[in-house]
Formats: C-alpha cells, sequence, structure tokens
C-alpha cells in the first residue's frame, strides 16, 4: 500500500496536532478498512471497528518529558471515557489493532511502560475522527421556519388522487426531533393504499371483486412444502391481512401466507412454480440467487411481460447450487414485496457432508414496515417515496411476525438460514449467551467456517450461521447498531429484540455438539475458489461508479442533505427521519449505475460477455453526492466473489449474488459469467431499483 507524503483532506485520514509536551512533533492516523467476511465491520452493539496507521515524525524522547520511556496511542470519546488503547508506538509508520468509537480522539501519549488501561503521562499529539463534523442543522432549521412563516406552500399535492384519499402525517422517530416547516410539505406523489386503485376501470381487474377489509382472510403463517425433480406448486400472490403492532390492514401474501410458502428442493432438480397475480399491480417473480434458465428470471421488460392483475405465468426453476435463495416480486417491489410478497427457496445439498452436523434448522426472513397511525405508511402511486434513503421501517419482523420465537435444549446446535427481505435495512444480528459460527453465504459454503459475534445482513444477502445454546433459559436475537440523527448532530445507539429461543428440556445427541467446536475448511469450495481465481491477470475489467442525480426537490431538503453531506457513515443501519425521507420521490431522484470507462448509465450500459468468461468489476461508492449512502448491489444469473474490499484482500470467501458497497467503499468482485441470457445487475434497496439504479448485460452462447 502507498503511503501518501501527508495528510490527505480525505475522511480518512486524521491530522494529529501536538500539544505544548509534544514540541515539533508531527503526525496524522490513517483509517484503514476493517476486515472480517461481512460487507461492513461493526462490533457486537453495530460501531465500525477500524485498524489505524499512525504515521509520526519528531517525537521527542520520552525522558524529555518526565520520567517516561515510551508512547502509547488511545482512542477515546469527546467525553474522556472510555479510552481504547490500541498499542504502544514509535517514530515512523505504526499499524494498530482494530477499535472503534462513534465520534473519538486520537491521542499519543508519553508513559512510562505500555501496558495501562487509561493514560497517566502528557498528551503529545490529538486529533478527532472525521465523524465530528456531523453538526446540528440549525440553520437549515431557521430557514425551513422561515419559508413556511411566509406562507411556504406545500411542495405539491400531486394530481388529484384517485382514492380520494390525501397522505396522513409519517410517523416520527421517538428521538429525533423535525422541524416544523417540514409538516407542511407533501411528496409529488399520489398515496396508495394495497386494493384502493381500481385497475382496468371496472374494479374486477383481478378476475373478480376488489377485497374488502375485514372480509379477507387474516395472513397464516408461512408453511413448508417439497418439491421433488418436476413437481409444480401452485402460488397465488393475492390479498390478506395482517396485523402488525395492534393494526389490522390489507396487504398481500403468496398462499395466503406471509412470508410466503418455504419451498425445499433437492440440488439438481427442475421444479416448475405457477404463479397467478390475484393482486392489484402488474408483477414478475424473481427468484433470487438462483443460476436459472434466463426466461424464468422474472424482470418485467426484460425477461418476460409483466404478469397482468388476473393472469397467470409459469415459472420452470434450475437448482444447480445448494444453498437459501429467495423469491419476490421484480416490480415496484417497494410496495408489494413491502407489504409482505416474499418467500424462502431452500436448496438442500446432493453430498451429504456439505454442511457440519446439526440438530435442527430454522430459517429466518428478516423484513421491517413503516407503520403510521393506522396501518403501513401509504406508498407512492406513481413513483415511490423514500427515494432517497430507501424506506426504513419502524416496526422489525422476523417471518412476518414482531417477536418470533424458537425452542431448543440445551447443548443443540440450530443452523439458521437468514435472509434479508428488507427494502434498505442492514441488521446486525447476534445472540447474547450463544456461540456464532458463520458457515455459508449467498450461493454456498466459506472457504472456512468462522466464529462470529454479530451477523450483518445486508437487503437481499444471505448468510448460514450454526448457533450453539449450551445451557437452559432464554436467548434472545438482537438486532444492535447506531442510528445517525442529522437534526440533532449525534449518534446513538438502537436496539431491537427480534425474538426469542427458549431452551429447555434434556440435552440432545451429542454429535453435533461435539463438531461444534471445530471450525471446517470446506474442502471442495475451497478448491473451487482457488481454482476460480487463477489467472486473474488477463481478464477484462470493467469499473461502476455509484451516484446521483436530483431535480426539484422540495426546499428546504436540499440545504439539508448538503450540511449531512459533510460527513456520513459507512452505512445508515436506521430511519432517523421518516418525515424527510418519505418527500424525495422516484420523480426528483435517479440513482445511476456509471460505467467509468464510458460513462454511459444505467438502462444505456448493455455490457456483452461470452459464456464462460470471468470478468473483474469494481463498484466504486461516490461519497461525494448530495446523499451519499451504502447500496448492496445485486447481479442476476451468475455468481461472484469479492476479491477485495477498500484495498484489502477478503481473505475467506464465499459465492455470492450480493455484496453490500458502503459508502466510500470499493469492492472488487470477480464474476463468473457461467448463465446465457439478459441479465440485471442492480442495487437491491426497492426505491433505488425503482429510480434507476440498474443496468442489464448479455452472457452470449
Ligand atoms: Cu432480489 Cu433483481 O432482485
Ligand atoms: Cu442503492
Amino acid at each position: 500500500m502507498a503511503h501518501p507524503p501527508g495528510p490527505s483532506p480525505e475522511l480518512h485520514c486524521i491530522p494529529l496536532f501536538p500539544s505544548v509536551a509534544g514540541g515539533g512533533a508531527r503526525g496524522w492516523a490513517e483509517i484503514l478498512p476493517g476486515g472480517g467476511p461481512f460487507g461492513a465491520r461493526v462490533d457486537v452493539t453495530g460501531v465500525a471497528l477500524q485498524p489505524f496507521l499512525l504515521h509520526l515524525e519528531n517525537l521527542p524522547d520520552p525522558a524529555e518529558l518526565g520520567p517516561y520511556t515510551t508512547y502509547v496511542a488511545w482512542i477515546t470519546s469527546p467525553t474522556l471515557h472510555p479510552w481504547l488503547r490500541l498499542g504502544e508506538v514509535g517514530e515512523g509508520l505504526n499499524l494498530t489493532g482494530e477499535a472503534g468509537l462513534n465520534q473519538y480522539m486520537v491521542m499519543v501519549t508519553a508513559e512510562d511502560g505500555g501496558e495501562l488501561a487509561a493514560p497517566e503521562g502528557p498528551i503529545v499529539l490529538r486529533g478527532t475522527s472525521p465523524s465530528h463534523r456531523l453538526q446540528p442543522h440549525d440553520l437549515p432549521f431557521f430557514l425551513a421556519e422561515l419559508a413556511s412563516a411566509h406562507g411556504g406552500e406545500p411542495h405539491s399535492m400531486g394530481e388529484s388522487t384517485p382514492t380520494g384519499g390525501a397522505w396522513p402525517m409519517p410517523p416520527m422517530h421517538p428521538a429525533v426531533s423535525m422541524p416544523a416547516a417540514l409538516m407542511s410539505l407533501r411528496p409529488s406523489v399520489s398515496p396508495f393504499w394495497p386494493g384502493g386503485i381500481p385497475r382496468g376501470g371496472s374494479g374486477d381487474g383481478a378476475g373478480g371483486a376488489w377485497p374488502v377489509f375485514g372480509d379477507t382472510p387474516q395472513a397464516r403463517p408461512r408453511e413448508s412444502v417439497r418439491l421433488h425433480e418436476g413437481d409444480s406448486l401452485h402460488l397465488q400472490a393475492g390479498f390478506v391481512e395482517r396485523t402488525v403492532a395492534g393494526h389490522r390492514f390489507l396487504a398481500y401474501g403468496f398462499n395466503g401466507q406471509v412470508p410466503g410458502p418455504l419451498v425445499r428442493a433437492r440440488q439438481g432438480a427442475r421444479v416448475h412454480v405457477e404463479v397467478a397475480n390475484r393482486t392489484d399491480w402488474p408483477t414478475a417473480i424473481h427468484w433470487h440467487g438462483l443460476r436459472l434458465e434466463n426466461r424464468f428470471d422474472g424482470v418485467p421488460g426484460l425477461t418476460q411481460a409483466p404478469i397482468q392483475p388476473g393472469d397467470d405465468f409459469l415459472y420452470s426453476l434450475d437448482l444447480p447450487d445448494a444453498g437459501v435463495f429467495w423469491y419476490h416480486p421484480h416490480l415496484r417491489e417497494d410496495i408489494t414485496q413491502g407489504l409482505g410478497l416474499f418467500g424462502n427457496l431452500l436448496v438442500e445439498p446432493i453430498p451429504e457432508d456439505w454442511y457440519s452436523p446439526v440438530h435442527r434448522e430454522e430459517v429466518l426472513i428478516l423484513d421491517d414496515l413503516l407503520m403510521g397511525e393506522a396501518g403501513p405508511f401509504p406508498h407512492g402511486l406513481e413513483a415511490p417515496t423514500h427515494a432517497l434513503m430507501g424506506r426504513f421501517g419502524n416496526v422489525l419482523l422476523v417471518n412476518g411476525v414482531e417477536s418470533w420465537h424458537a425452542e431448543a435444549a440445551p447443548g443443540e446446535v440450530v443452523r439458521f438460514f437468514i435472509t434479508n427481505a428488507a427494502a434498505v435495512r442492514p441488521f446486525n444480528l447476534s445472540i447474547p449467551g450463544a456461540r456464532l459460527k458463520l458457515v455459508a453465504s449467498d450461493v454456498g459454503p466459506f472457504q472456512r467456517e468462522e466464529w462470529v459475534e454479530s451477523v450483518v445482513v445486508a437487503p437481499a444477502e444471505r448468510y448460514v450461521v450454526d448457533v450453539l445454546f449450551p445451557a437452559p433459559g432464554d436467548y434472545p436475537l438482537l438486532n444492535r447498531v447506531h442510528a445517525v440523527d442529522h437534526m440533532g448532530g449525534v449518534i446513538f445507539p438502537e436496539e431491537d429484540t427480534l425474538g426469542v429461543v427458549q431452551v429447555k428440556g434434556d440435552p440432545p445427541q451429542p454429535g453435533p455438539t461435539a463438531a461444534f467446536a471445530e471450525l471446517r475448511l470446506h474442502g471442495p469450495v475451497d478448491q473451487e475458489i482457488r481454482g476460480a481465481l487463477q489467472g486473474m491477470e488477463a481478464l477484462e475489467r470493467k469499473e461502476l461508479h455509484l451516484e446521483l442525480e436530483t431535480q426539484g426537490l422540495p426546499f428546504p431538503l436540499t440545504p439539508l442533505l448538503r450540511m449531512e453531506a459533510g460527513w456520513s457513515p459507512g452505512v445508515e443501519w436506521a430511519g432517523t427521519m421518516p418525515d424527510m425521507d418519505w418527500l424525495a420521490t422516484g420523480r426528483e431522484v435517479r440513482w445511476i449505475l456509471r460505467d467509468a470507462a464510458t460513462g454511459a448509465e444505467n438502462e444505456e450500459i448493455g455490457w456483452r460477455f461470452a459464456k464462460g468468461e470471468r470478468v473483474l468489476l469494481r463498484v466504486v461508492n461516490t461519497a461525494t453526492t448530495l446523499h451519499p449512502m451504502q447500496h448492496p448491489i445485486h447481479i442476476h444469473g451468475q455468481r461472484f466473489l469479492v476479491l477485495s474490499r477498500n484495498g484489502v484482500e477478503v481473505d475467506n470467501r464465499a459465492w455470492k449474488d450480493t455484496v453490500l458497497v458502503p459508502t466510500g467503499g470499493v469492492v472488487e468482485l470477480l464474476v463468473e459469467l457461467s448463465n446465457p441470457g439478459d441479465w440485471m445487475l442492480h442495487c437491491h434497496i426497492s426505491e433505488h431499483l425503482e429510480s434507476g439504479m440498474m443496468l442489464h448485460f448479455t452472457v452470449e452462447d
């Protein structure tokens, strides 16, 4: 890694200034990317972890400052608590271990020995973290109030709403205040409630009467179906009623279930699914992660015509890979997937020892819903709302319910197949008291199993985690993250209990418990991945830049966003400003994938490859746009390896189809183009996809 001759103005560099004791000392701290198997490196509470590279010059002899023999580097919060010791340092380059705090100062102190828990000697150098650039939004607040005092018009009420409905006020985050002036603004689209829009005029476009609220069956829990070679499943996308957070409302489900049926099938089988669209939206069902025949990929306008309300479509699915996959609509997924149309497809491996032995399996789909006063906050009819941030929910769900629960016996090893079906929310899952072993991701096992404290799952990603419950008791499943309150200029922890595993009863047979202690190297996967990495120098390279264009955002969104752009976290983990986020719609916002070589954007790109080719794809998430944020990038019909993140090589890989690219981050992928056809590459944040962030490419046979 080359190091610049001086501090860089970029966000990953912290200039260090001398105190009086430091004299002529100077230096800077470079924040290096954290490692690990996930798209973002955080501790169990959700704080970003990173190593530091300290460049130190002209350090005085510590003995000149008093009874000191060495220098020690630390980070500490603005309140000087706690102190995290980075290690002993000296003149020149010093690489430290990983540490993290939300906002911190870097300090170098003179000490009499390096083993202290907190500094005792004088500070010689200090600097502040880039997150200190987070400032409260006083000025835009003031401007916003002023604008409304001068008769600030609502931005737009949209065209007359076909439902006759008007937008309700969005829910606020309980910990974050918003300027009153924003309250008068409305998005430039009409509000949509399921079943509220008679399409096709007559009111029977779905092949029957529109659902009547109170008269539509309540969604049932997911059922499991096994499909053998050649079997077919009838899958009806239709209306259901759901009850969440005490509100009963009309939503969508597959076969009356939320999530949709858990389909189990064996690797290598070909199975069929007859999809009947009985919703009020045209749709097409995408089988996320399957390397299937192109015409069954479920992309309207690319691989098939949309299935109109009332119509059917027969999909035939090939299952070449074992793993956990999922299905969801690929048209207005912000609404239809968001309100319940998603389900898992578990493909069981042919080799018997593909996974290590476990006692039982749990298949979890994570999701969130933005609940308003009387039900889910309405969606945009003509275009999605929440087009900048994506729609963060305020109720977190596992398998469609607020308090998921399971049982296990003490000593049992449970394999969790985890899928994130939320529009934008990444999860940081942990189970205090249990031991977590990371086993596999999207399209197969990791080369090596590894212990983890928490599991970071971006939208559309999957992880397979084996969990040992050592003793009787209740084990909560937690989501722990840190949220940014841009209004108040603070970062605060959020913790949700998603469910609980009750551990009781008699210990099970000991085989899997004993096997759990070992971290296995997956021979076949390791070999295949090593093989795929051969001869990379000769491969074609592509580079995509992730960018944003906006036009006509309601005042004062643009000045507010400019202030936020002074510093942004690598990952936005929560929606703290639902009342601001909904205002930007797909009409004002255009998210962009730009081909760095040609300048072509989104649908203009149209790459062509030959079947069997591999390509090196670099994805650069530009941090300098008006609203930089992370993007989970998904590639259809193929699989890829993550080679590096921010230039740091990934040391334990699994085949994947979705990768999280944090703000300002760069990932390098090795994409294997094994499956002919016309395929998509896109951001999996529903609102970003609907705001243009997609391209297609062709793999020629
Ligand atoms: Cu899961 Cu193109 O999507
Ligand atoms: Cu995105």
